[in-house]
């Protein structure tokens, strides 16, 4: 045997190690080899060391392989199998949240939305600007055409977002002028025709979101104003009269941050099983970022679960430029963080009790769709698909969250 030969076999032995997809180090690592011998050893003595047999050959494999460990320069990915999806690889439910305009009008939004997810979130067809347009007018034609894709088509759980909220109020109810009573009617009226409305369609609801600030004080939003700190327990419990059956949520952003944050809302909430108000889980919205510390995630995350209460990460998703830099380009080196922190955050969230476990939903689907770089005015790409629908390198870190 020649050491071209013996080189060749090398070749062969490494490649098969490597899945089957030599890489540029490892013939580097043949070439160098070969030369060495050729220019170290007369033919004789090659041929002696060939006839040394095993031990060298093994000697010699040995080094190689060193090589490729330390010369890798290219992330060995096992493609998974074309048919696999979020849905069929995570042991809890897995959504996103949607637009309709994008459903109806981006085919491969659309084809995307109905492979990966068995669970979804309107992203803003369910607020009360878009359903209770006028005090005595309801227009549910977009949040019915979701319910209607989930179920009929595609036999999807939906989770209703958000019954009471101090954003996306339409200006009949910011101009509302009542007192306190009407007030109450206005809340209530609201909050049962829409639950009523999706009875036996929605599985769950966000009946209260963001209601405290930062600091674990309640929200200065105009229903604390026109209707007191203990407007939320009522809140659950009139969307409790009107579906008895629908699982119903506290959504809040900030846990992973604000230890005083996620301390008032675990006292409010545990305040509630105690009086008997009918709470099911709480959302954590983690609108995240790549460098949030593992040690606050693993925090907020093991704070709502104390709770005994269901736990949904209900608008998942990881800035990779949350200093809001103009001229900042995706690098690989960004995205694997932003892969690492979504394995990470999979990871912790999967090591809950299965009953604990309600589902994790991305706040929308590629970074093309993402709210981020609209509403901060800033290029970003938080989410697991890029602009073209193609799987990004957090796509992988979420499964790997689950190995
Ligand atoms: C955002 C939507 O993504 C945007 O399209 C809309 O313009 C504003 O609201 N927390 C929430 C979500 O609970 O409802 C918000 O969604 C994002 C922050």
């Amino acid at each position: 045997m020649g050491a071209r030969a013996l080189a060749a076999v090398i070749k062969q032995v490494t490649g098969n190690m490597i899945n089957g997809q030599p890489q540029a180090a490892h013939f580097d690592c043949y070439k160098y080899m070969a030369a060495f011998l050729f220019l170290t050893f007369t033919k004789e003595e090659i041929s002696m060391i060939m006839r040394k047999g095993c031990f060298y050959i093994i000697a010699v494999l040995l080094i190689v392989s060193a090589c490729s460990k330390s010369n890798s320069i290219t992330a060995v990915t096992i493609t998974p199998p074309p048919d696999t999806s979020l849905q069929k690889m995570m042991p809890f439910p897995m959504g996103a949240s949607i637009s309709v305009s994008l459903m109806q009008n981006n085919i491969k939004y659309n084809a995307v939305v109905t492979k990966e997810y068995n669970s979804i979130t309107p992203e803003n067809a369910m607020k009360f600007a878009a359903l209770h347009t006028a005090q005595n007018t309801f227009n549910f034609t977009d949040a019915d055409y979701l319910v209607n894709f989930a179920l009929l088509n595609n036999n999807k759980r939906v989770h209703g977002h958000t019954l009471i909220w101090h954003q996306s109020l339409p200006s009949w109810v910011t101009n509302f002028a009542g007192d306190s009573a009407a007030w109450e009617n206005l809340m209530k009226t609201h909050i049962q025709t829409v639950v009523a409305h999706f009875k036996g369609k929605l599985t769950s609801w966000d009946v209260v979101n963001e209601a405290f600030d930062d600091n674990g004080n309640l929200r200065n939003s105009i229903w604390l104003q026109k209707l007191g700190g203990d407007y939320i327990a009522r809140c659950f419990q009139y969307a409790h009269e009107a579906d008895p059956a629908a699982l119903l949520f506290y959504n809040d952003y900030g846990h992973e941050y604000s230890a005083a944050k996620r301390t008032a809302i675990s006292n409010m909430l545990t305040g509630f099983k105690t009086r008997g108000i009918p709470v099911d889980g709480t959302g954590l919205q983690f609108h995240t970022r790549y460098n949030q510390t593992d040690a606050n995630i693993l925090a907020a995350i093991t704070a709502a679960a104390a709770t005994g209460l269901k736990v949904h990460i209900s608008e998942l998703d990881i800035a990779l430029n949350p200093d809001n830099i103009q001229g900042l380009t995706l690098t690989p080196a960004l995205a694997q963080q932003q892969a690492d922190k979504y394995k990470f955050i999979i990871k912790t969230y999967n090591s809950l009790p299965a009953s604990q476990k309600y589902g994790i939903t991305t706040w929308n689907v590629s970074d093309a769709d993402s709210w981020i770089p609209g509403t901060y005015n800033r290029p970003d790409w938080p989410l697991p698909f890029d602009a073209n629908y193609s799987r990004k390198p957090a796509y992988y870190g979420i499964l790997e969250g689950v190995k």
